[in-house]
């Protein structure tokens, strides 16, 4: 479903009025006094979060931000504040930055803060969009969804409630027992909430779902409000809190690749020691050696599972390089843009339907009928395609280089891990005489294929080897980075076009014949050119991706498969995410094809994992890459891992 912005309107008295739900924003004797009177103090903020690690909080309706700009405006005053504040919140019309900004010129007293939040405000496209502030301390969920759908998609738990629709009579749909119900889910041991209105459906609603509420003085005009506490029934799962790991725990990641070298960055930027150990004799040594790597959208009608994950990957890929970059390191890269062209007329009809279909933002991506492609990509393109602004190639050499510089981090080569041990809650790594290589309480695998070995019986990885040819020709006409049957990036005086895919190839040099397979490919899609074959074998990258069945990457905690193995198929009938895991055991491997954007996906979600904290992705999302997804598989069938 496309998201649809909010239509907002100001009053006379300044304060922002939705036509569509006919109700304000907040209320008309100020925001920010409503939002600390009502949310915070319904909730006994700062008090609550005073010396804890981490305090999350869930709001509905993130409307302007003005909860939330409180909320951390009190963090950031308080002395006792919390280590890590997790702020949620749903909405399904996002504003546009102009009308944030706007609603945000009346705030004088947070505009620091709304500033912020302006420069990192998501483009209007659906899905959780996490955003961080104050070195990752405050952390901010978007959930762009409609309430019905975004929260049964969270998997965690929170210390805080704001609920905050419209009113109940005017916006039904974010005060229902469903609404309710799902609070009570989701809520942590001693979890309380607060809200504006102290309406009968409210009041009855929250008593159902088991919080008390008492009816307080209201704010304004209003004459009550509600602020409420959780009393979970014998049956709530509140035992049932993730794991979480000391931030100061050593961790070890093996394999120095896209996926090893992303995770062990933002572990480090947590404040973990880490030790990076790859067989080879440096970073980005197997796969990850290619000089250019392109990233980009993936489209699907119905916006499918993958191509809802590209997106994540995506989004949450440019902006850890960005702040990489912030960071003042360089990147060898191009997001301008990358041109995607249909192969024949049929593709083009369907690119052109899906585009029209899901409406998403013209920034995020377009479609172009043939000329309007042809002027946007420098190239006489025989069909029109895509245009993914933000999109385009990065060296992936210089990527890992730069987040494995970030402090914190320690790295070892010529490193080979031939098996690892826990004992004592401590994994340990040796090599292939039985010295031992290094310990840690948590270990990453992100060594590629070679995780099948380590953990045999997980799953089947495909082996499909690639090859990129690099010839010495400048292409001057050439605007920006093409992908669809042939991929093509200018780099320097050179032009690099590919790949090959064939499984189960095991020639590690470059071969002639598949040099000749890719500038072929390159002539179908621009039959006119006539690039010279500089016939330079050298120039040329063999690397091995590692696929699996369904196409998507492993990433998450590892199933503890002697568990599995021992109690049989009793968990067979079982979501994925309550499978048994081996504790401390992490996995990112299987990027098949898109490294660039499963890595830093990776880098996430283990991050969150390790510590405990909310996922930034949706469930079916989490469940999709889940480690242990094909053991269940085989589960179902009768097979035991
Ligand atoms: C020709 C080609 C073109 C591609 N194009 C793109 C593209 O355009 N966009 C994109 O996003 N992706 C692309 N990919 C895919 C991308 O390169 C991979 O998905 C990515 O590099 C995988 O990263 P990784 O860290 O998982 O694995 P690798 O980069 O293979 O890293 C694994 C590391 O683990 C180490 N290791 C393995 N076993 C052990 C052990 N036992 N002990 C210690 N170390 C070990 C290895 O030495 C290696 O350094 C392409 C791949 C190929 C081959
Ligand atoms: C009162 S405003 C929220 C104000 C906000 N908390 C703030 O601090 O600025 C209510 C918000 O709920 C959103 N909303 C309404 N119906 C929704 C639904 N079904 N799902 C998700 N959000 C919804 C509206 O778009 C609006 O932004």
């Amino acid at each position: 479903m496309p998201l649809h912005t909010a239509t907002l309107i100001h009053r006379e008295d300044g304060t922002p009025w939705s036509p569509d739900f006919d109700d304000v924003y907040h209320s008309a004797d100020g925001g920010l006094a409503q939002a600390r009177a009502v949310f915070l103090a319904g909730n006994r903020l700062p008090l609550r979060w005073a010396e804890r690690p981490l305090f999350s909080l869930l709001e509905t309706g993130f409307g302007i931000g003005i909860n939330f700009l409180a909320t951390w405006q009190a963090w950031r005053d308080d002395l006792a504040r919390c280590g890590r504040l997790h702020y949620f919140s749903v909405e399904k019309h996002p504003l546009s930055l102009a009308d944030l900004a706007a609603c945000h010129s009346r705030l004088a007293e947070v505009t620091p803060l709304a500033t912020e939040l302006q420069a990192q405000w998501p483009l209007a496209l659906p899905g959780w969009h996490r955003l961080y502030f104050d070195e990752g301390r405050v952390l901010l969920t978007l959930l762009f969804a409609d309430v019905a759908q975004a929260l049964p998609a969270i998997d965690a738990r929170f210390d805080a409630f704001y609920l905050d629709g419209f009113a109940p009579a005017r916006n039904p749909q974010m005060w229902n027992s469903g609404v309710f119900r799902h609070c009570a889910r989701l809520a942590a041991p001693g979890a309380t909430l607060a809200t504006y209105t102290a309406a009968r459906v409210v009041r009855d609603g929250l008593a159902a779902a088991h919080f008390s509420s008492e009816r307080l003085p209201g704010y304004g005009r209003k004459r009550h409000r509600l602020a409420a506490e959780f009393r979970p029934p014998a049956w709530h799962p509140a035992a049932d809190l993730p794991a979480s790991t000391p931030a100061d725990a050593p961790v070890m990641v093996i394999g120095a690749g896209l996926a090893g070298a992303a995770v062990a960055e933002k572990l480090a930027l947590r404040g973990h020691p880490v030790t990076v150990l790859d067989a080879a004799a440096g970073p980005a040594g197997a796969a990850s050696g290619l000089p250019a790597a392109l990233f980009h959208p993936h489209l699907s009608p119905d916006d499918a599972i993958l191509s809802r994950l590209v997106r994540k990957g995506l989004l949450t890929a440019l902006r850890s390089w960005e702040a990489l970059e912030q960071r003042g390191h360089g990147l060898t890269c191009s997001r301008e843009g990358l041109a995607w062209h249909a192969a024949d007329a049929a593709e083009e009809r369907s690119l052109r339907e899906t585009v029209e279909r899901l409406r998403f933002p013209a920034e995020y991506m377009a479609f172009l009928e043939r000329d309007a492609l042809r002027e946007r990509c420098g190239l006489p393109t025989a069909f029109g395609g895509c245009w993914f602004a933000g999109s385009g190639w990065l060296d992936p050499r210089a990527l890992v280089s730069a987040q494995l510089a970030t402090a914190g981090i320690s790295t070892g080569y010529g490193a080979r891990v031939e098996r690892l041990d826990r004992h004592d809650g401590i994994w340990r790594v040796f090599d292939a005489s039985g010295g031992l290589l290094a310990e840690a309480p948590v270990v990453v695998l992100a060594n590629s294929h070679d995780a099948e070995r380590l953990m045999p019986g997980l799953c089947r990885l495909r082996r499909i080897r690639g090859q990129l040819s690099r010839i010495a020709a400048a292409l001057p006409a050439l605007r920006c980075a093409i992908a669809g049957s042939a991929t093509l990036v200018r780099l320097g005086d050179s032009l690099v076009t590919g790949s090959t895919f064939d499984e189960d190839d095991v020639e590690t040099l470059p071969r002639a014949a598949d040099r000749a397979r890719n500038l072929a490919g390159l002539r179908r899609l621009w039959p006119e050119c006539v690039l010279p074959d500089d016939g330079d074998l050298q120039q040329d990258f063999v690397g091995f991706r590692a696929s699996t069945n369904d196409h998507l990457p492993l990433i998450g905690a590892l199933p503890d498969l002697a568990v599995l193995r021992a109690q049989g198929l009793q968990w067979r009938g079982r979501p994925v995410a309550e499978l048994p895991r081996q504790a401390g055991l992490y996995g990112a491997f299987a990027c098949g094809s898109r490294g660039l954007l499963w890595s830093g996906l990776a880098a996430e979600i283990i991050t969150c994992r390790i510590s405990g904290e909310p996922l930034p992705l949706e469930n079916d999302l989490a469940a999709a890459v889940d480690p242990a997804r094909f053991v269940l598989r085989n589960l179902r069938q009768g097979q035991l891992p």
